[in-house]
């Protein structure tokens, strides 16, 4: 699905001489590349704080917690999305409250969380899957409203842009109260391990989120408040520098082999490209088709045997997963996450795909359909 060791080849002498750097240093944590990669990415997010991290799970907990939130406080999320917003909500004791995708965008509807708000919610989450931002102009107008906080999960999305209706844009993750990351390697903007990072434009929260990643400390041994440990590691702040670099031309390389594909596909009845929104860039950290007609997994077996990988996110809605089932959902709760989940496919999507494997995935696949 994506390429990292051709990645590599590519860059790993810039790679190499950044770990090495690190390593003569000997500032494994908190050293300086920490520093300086947030202040980079900070400037390529326009957001003034940037708060790094051990991962995406983690942002998405440590910013839930600087919130404030009681035990049994109420999030609405989305239901079709990795586990991991839901599993932060639930580690601190919220209620979950899930709600149904749009059917084009796979993003949480406007609309299910309007029908979702109860006097007992205090949080949405909006997850820009796919690499494509939620309604978010929608979404903080409804928040204002009922007094609610807005965390954007932006792991897949590092780099897109949302347009407002005044004309003016923020990336993606800067949106809201909070927005969080991840630097999992697959990502847009991805690390050689695990990484993640908050964003706020908010002083006070900026404080916060940094002495609860880092054991609630904010005077050296001294704990005002109960954190937890994660802390980017300088070396993958080192590597995430270098990549930074490269962000933009990877975003673009992923939207031409998506222009590609959408191309390919326009004639073939059983396929729903991916929707495009006027309020979002689309940097396609996942290209995901729609099969009609029930024939999904046999495309999928199809193609694996033509060597070509392709991926269900996500095959099994949240609400249904074990873990989830004391929330008390039942089988047919959310349609859209259940039709999605038996339609989607994703496509293989990186920085590196030639024209060559472009093109043969896609005569393969529209071969099967013939
Ligand atoms: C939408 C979304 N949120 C959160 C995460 C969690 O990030 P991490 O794997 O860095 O914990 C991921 C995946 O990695 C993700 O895709």
């Amino acid at each position: 699905m994506v390429d990292l060791k051709a990645q590599y080849e590519k860059i790993g002498s810039e790679i190499d001489s950044a770990i090495k750097s690190v390593l003569l240093s000997t500032a494994f944590i908190k050293g300086p590349d920490v520093k300086l990669f947030e202040e980079e990415l900070q400037e390529y997010m326009g957001v003034r704080h940037v708060i790094s991290c051990a991962n995406g799970t983690d942002a998405l907990r440590i910013a839930m917690m600087v919130l404030g939130l009681k035990p049994g406080d109420e999030v609405i999320t989305t239901d079709f999305t990795f586990v991991a917003t839901a599993e932060a909500a639930a580690l601190l004791g919220l209620k979950i409250v899930f709600v149904d995708p749009d059917p084009e965008t796979f993003n949480i509807s406007a609309d299910s969380i309007r029908s979702a708000i109860t006097g007992r919610t205090r949080l949405i989450v909006p997850v820009h899957l796919f690499g494509q931002c939620a309604d978010m102009e929608t979404i903080m107008d409804l928040a204002g409203k009922h007094n609610l906080y807005v965390i954007e999960d932006a792991a897949q999305a590092t780099g897109a842009e949302y347009f407002f209706k005044d004309g003016s844009s923020k990336k993606a993750g800067t949106i809201s109260h909070i927005g969080t990351t991840s630097f999992f390697p697959s990502k847009n903007l991805g690390c050689c391990g695990d990484g993640g990072a908050l964003y706020t434009n908010d002083d006070e929260y900026a404080k916060k989120l940094r002495s609860i990643a880092n054991h609630g400390m904010k005077v050296r041994y001294s704990y005002s408040e109960i954190g937890v440990n994660s802390r980017l590691d300088t070396i993958q702040a080192a590597i995430l520098r270098v990549k930074l670099n490269y962000l933009t031309r990877y975003n673009e390389a992923r939207q031409k082999a998506a222009d590609h594909y959408d191309k390919s596909f326009s004639e073939c009845a059983s396929i729903i490209t991916p929707a495009r929104v006027s309020y979002s860039s689309h940097i396609f950290h996942q290209y995901t088709i729609r099969i009609k007609g029930g024939r999904r997994d046999e495309l999928k077996a199809f193609l694996e045997s033509k060597r070509i990988p392709a991926m269900i996110y996500y095959p099994g809605p949240l609400h249904l997963q074990e873990a989830y089932r004391p929330l008390g959902y039942k089988e047919n709760d959310f349609p859209v996450t259940s039709s999605l989940c038996r339609e989607v496919l994703s496509l293989p999507m990186h920085p590196e795909m030639d024209q060559e494997q472009l093109d043969y995935i896609a005569l393969n696949i529209l071969n099967f359909f013939d």
